[in-house]
């Protein structure tokens, strides 16, 4: 199975795309992520992206387009995590990819800066947590392998808002692209995290059959 998540910047997509992943053995493929390591890790990439990500805005289609056309290459069965996010994109995927599912978590903007202002990330395995929803056991520990917790930089309210704005502009539209393809699963995400995750599966589970 080939799945996209949808959704603003917030909304879960990370946290729901690892329970996916390790219920159907999808290789997990976050755009996000791999800006973020190309950023740690000095390159010419990073100096790029990270310049787009401190805005809140988008990093160029080409360069984004290229970087997941090749992740993909040889790949079969993944869950691809904030890719699409423009027209241009969803377009080239359809080019190299087949897409059997689009999950659209949906989530008001008033909850969505509140979602990444308490978020803190695990430096070691990349878990995710948030200060009020989904705390740790131990502030600042990681539950799962003890490494220490940290917040995104672009996880302020100034950004933030510079990233809802991108996505209603850009990334809203594709809500429509998919449905229209008939490959469109909505689902409410304001519920609590394992509440969202047992609809998700279950969608899946009709999309599987
Ligand atoms: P990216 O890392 O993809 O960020 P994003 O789309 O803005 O999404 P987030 O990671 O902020 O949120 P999420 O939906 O994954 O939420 P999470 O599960 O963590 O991209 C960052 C930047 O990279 C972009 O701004 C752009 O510059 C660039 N980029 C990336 N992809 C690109 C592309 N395709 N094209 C161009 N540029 C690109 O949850 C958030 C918090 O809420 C967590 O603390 C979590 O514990 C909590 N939470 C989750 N679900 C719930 C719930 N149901 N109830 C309560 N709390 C919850």
């Amino acid at each position: 199975m080939n799945i996209i998540l949808l959704g603003p910047p917030g909304a879960g997509k990370g946290t729901q795309a690892a329970v996916i992943s390790a219920r159907y053995k999808l290789a997990h493929i976050s755009t996000g992520d791999i800006f973020r390591a190309a950023v740690a890790s000095g390159s010419e990439l990073g100096a790029r992206a990270k310049a787009c990500m401190e805005r809140g805005e988008l990093v160029p289609d080409a360069v984004t387009i290229a970087i997941v056309r090749e992740r993909l290459t040889g790949t079969e069965n993944y869950i691809l995590d904030g890719f699409p996010r423009t027209t241009e994109q969803a377009e080239a995927l359809d080019s190299f990819a087949k897409i059997d599912a689009a999950v659209n978590i949906s989530v008001p903007a008033e909850y969505l800066i509140d979602r990444a202002i308490g978020r803190r990330i695990c430096k070691k395995c990349g878990a995710t947590y948030h200060i009020k929803y989904n705390a740790p056991q131990s502030e600042g520990i990681c539950d799962k392998c003890g490494g220490e917790l940290y917040q995104r930089a672009d996880d302020n309210a100034e950004t933030m808002s510079k990233r809802l704005s991108n996505y209603e502009k850009s990334t809203r539209p594709l809500i429509e692209y998919y449905r229209k393809r008939g490959k469109l699963i909505e689902i409410d995400g304001r519920k609590p995290i394992g509440e969202v995750s047992g609809e998700i599966l279950a969608k899946l589970e009709e999309v599987r059959a």
